[in-house]
């Protein structure tokens, strides 16, 4: 790497805000640093020149049949249209440029992935056009909570995927930035709703715990596979992580992989102002659900 590139990378996962002192959800510091995170972290890498490393046959095989891609491409797409969507109804010029800059993002991982399905000859659908929504800031929470789940469990099996050498190294190497990229998006997220909720007037906030509550139902059912075409956009936010799962299923055990999600997610997030909340819904529910599953018995 060079010294250019190691820069940014440092950059994109260390910050802190200037100024010093507690901070309280909603306040006006909580503020800049809601909106300050994505533009100062951001790391200027252009998809066009990313490295694309010749693969051996079977790595390309282990690759290309990954049946992640068109639903990654897509999953991009419609966050880059569903961020911007609710982007317009903010009328504070800030934020506005928060979620633009997050939306350009979402787009540029769309980027880079369309390059990696050009690059190995994968084969995919042709991009879709999906319909505004008719609620964009349900829409965004359901891409906000979305990527919750999502970057959760790709963080674990990204680092699986790199340990087993399934990744080769290279590879690895050149996504490693949009997994952060990922995680920096559930940080502004996470703070955002704690932003929004203090902000918001008294009378407001039990619709909003209701609406949340029916986000998540929304995303179970979605991932459950029985979620109609209830909030006039189509399906399939539930996607990479199941699809993935179930591609490295044989190669993993569920207790390691969820280990190995709780250590990425730390290690993921320690760089960053201690006083920004973090996302904490999927690090529970993963300590919950790991005191009942206990790693398979070694046989070697
Ligand atoms: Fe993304
Ligand atoms: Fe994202």
């Amino acid at each position: 790497m060079d010294d250019a590139i190691a820069t940014a990378d440092f950059n994109a996962r260390h910050w802190n805000f200037p100024q010093t002192g507690n901070i309280q959800a909603g306040d006006a510091t909580h503020y800049g640093m809601l909106t300050r995170l994505l533009i100062e972290t951001y790391n200027p890498y252009k998809p066009a020149v990313l490295n694309w490393p010749k693969l051996e046959p079977d790595a390309l095989a282990r690759i290309t049949s990954l049946p992640i891609w068109d639903i990654a491409v897509q999953t991009e797409i419609k966050a880059s249209m569903r961020i911007e969507a609710f982007a317009a109804t903010i009328k504070d010029p800030d934020l506005k440029a928060a979620l633009l800059h997050m939306a350009r993002e979402e787009a540029r991982h769309k980027d880079v992935l369309s390059r990696l399905v050009a690059a190995y000859d994968i084969p995919l659908k042709p991009d879709e056009v999906y319909k505004q929504p008719r609620d964009p800031e349900w829409a965004f929470m359901v891409t906000g909570y979305s990527e919750c789940v999502d970057s959760f469990f790709a963080y674990g099996l990204f680092e699986m995927a790199r340990r087993s050498g399934y990744f080769p190294p290279e590879l690895v190497e050149t996504f490693e930035p949009v997994v952060q990229e990922e995680g920096r998006h559930i940080l502004f997220f996470t703070n955002w709703i704690a932003w929004h909720k203090a902000t918001m007037p008294l009378w407001r906030r039990p619709y909003f715990f209701c609406k949340i509550i029916a986000v998540w139902l929304f995303l179970i059912y979605e991932r459950i596979g029985i979620a109609k075409d209830v909030d006039g956009l189509e399906n399939g936010d539930a996607n990479f992580t199941v699809n993935g799962s179930k591609a490295l299923a044989d190669e993993m055990d569920p207790a390691t992989l969820i280990d190995i999600c709780l250590e990425e997610d730390k290690k993921r997030m320690s760089g960053y102002d201690p006083r920004l909340l973090r996302p904490t819904t999927m690090p529970k529910l993963a300590r919950f659900a790991r005191l009942f599953i206990r790693p398979k018995k070694r046989t070697v």
